[in-house]
């Protein structure tokens, strides 16, 4: 069985070929229009979300399937006290495919291994969200023309913004990719990130202090929200909230060319004269989310046919068991009663499976 809960979980091959049959979507609509006939869709949405959610339901529906599930974590077993790893055996009985969008990182790798059906990580705590990633691939590809050679600002909150990482992570696997990261100090990109998928891909990345200094620089300017909800501390918010904020003012020596990315929803950091502007992709960035969530729910339930005997937990082979504690609050380890599972790194450390924290021994 087939999951997307990371990034990484799918080839190069596989993201261009998923890319291509979302570009077929596009070009032909009414030729899928029937492809998931008969199939459901379960939405378990234990954090907030609009576009997401909804995003995947109008995909299931133009796939011709249909759509059941919750969009509060108060409103359903959960608040019983139901483990992840119950609540998707469960619903495998009456869904197709599952997508889960879960506060505890982690949440959806634990749904991957008692599920008997297809899970797809749709954001999980500030870890990953890979399905955002594929819209954003989408977007880049359909507005540059091409994955690679591309130099990208990423702005604002990269500490808990869970869209930066998956996107660097797909992005560092594309030839003649340029990073450059814009944050205040307290939200700078998890150290693990630099280290072990931009300098291990040998992807040039490096911190610049203004958006103002690099902008003539940069084909793609990804844009963030700061996280309010992943604080611990409200006046830390507070103080970090209007770091950066993109106005035509600062837009004044971009290239004609370049493109403004928001995974949305955006507050402040994105004033509102700039939509006008042709660079502006991302409401145009929200659209392709639809055609790019049809052509994964579809090619995951292709995939699923070719279905192995059932067998749980499934854990993957590169992971090992340990005794050792995960010291992440936001991970599912330290919330359910899930295997402790560890991934050993190349210089002999271990990171915890469910959230990539490293593990002290
Ligand atoms: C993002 C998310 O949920 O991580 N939104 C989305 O899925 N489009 C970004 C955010 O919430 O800031």
């Amino acid at each position: 069985m087939r999951h997307l809960i990371d990034t990484t979980d799918i080839s190069v091959e596989e993201v261009d070929r998923i890319i291509s049959t979302a570009l077929d979507i596009i070009a032909d609509r009414k030729k899928y229009s029937e492809v998931c006939r008969g199939k459901k869709l379960a939405t378990l949405f234990y954090e907030p979300s609009t576009r997401t959610r909804l995003s995947f339901t109008s995909a299931m529906m133009e796939l011709g399937g249909s759509v059941l599930g919750f969009s509060d974590a108060a409103s359903s077993s959960v608040s019983k006290g139901e483990t992840v790893a119950d609540t998707v055996r469960v619903i495998g009985c009456f869904a197709d495919i599952i997508a889960m969008r879960h506060s505890k990182e982690g949440a959806p790798l634990v749904a991957s291994q008692y599920s008997e059906v297809p899970i797809i990580n749709a954001g999980d705590g500030s870890h990953a969200h890979p399905t955002q990633t594929l819209t954003d691939l989408l977007t880049i590809r359909r507005e540059k023309g091409r994955l690679n050679n591309l130099t990208i600002g990423f702005c604002g909150d990269l500490k808990f913004g869970r869209t930066v990482h998956s996107l660097i992570k797909a992005l560092s696997r594309y030839e003649g990719i340029n990073v450059v990261l814009i944050a205040p100090e307290e939200l700078r990109l998890p150290s693990y990130i630099r280290r072990e998928v931009c300098d291990k891909n040998h992807v040039p990345t490096r911190e610049v202090a203004t958006m103002e200094e690099v902008m003539p620089e940069l084909d793609i300017l990804y844009m963030t929200r700061v996280q309010k909800e992943r604080f611990l501390d409200e006046e830390e918010f507070e103080r970090l909230k209007d770091s950066f904020i993109l106005n035509p003012e600062r837009l004044r020596n971009a290239k004609k060319d370049m493109i403004i990315l928001h995974p949305l929803p955006r507050v402040n950091e994105i004033t509102r004269e700039v939509d006008n502007d042709p660079r502006a992709a991302y409401f145009r960035q929200v659209e392709n989310g639809k055609f790019v969530r049809m052509a994964l729910i579809y090619t995951l339930l292709e995939w699923a046919k070719e279905r192995p005997t059932s067998q749980t937990p499934r854990i993957a082979d590169d992971l090992v068991r340990g005794e050792m504690r995960c010291g992440n609050r936001q991970c599912i380890s330290n919330c359910e009663d899930v295997d402790r599972l560890f991934r050993p790194t190349e210089t002999g450390d271990y990171r915890c499976a469910y959230c990539e924290s490293k593990v002290k021994q």
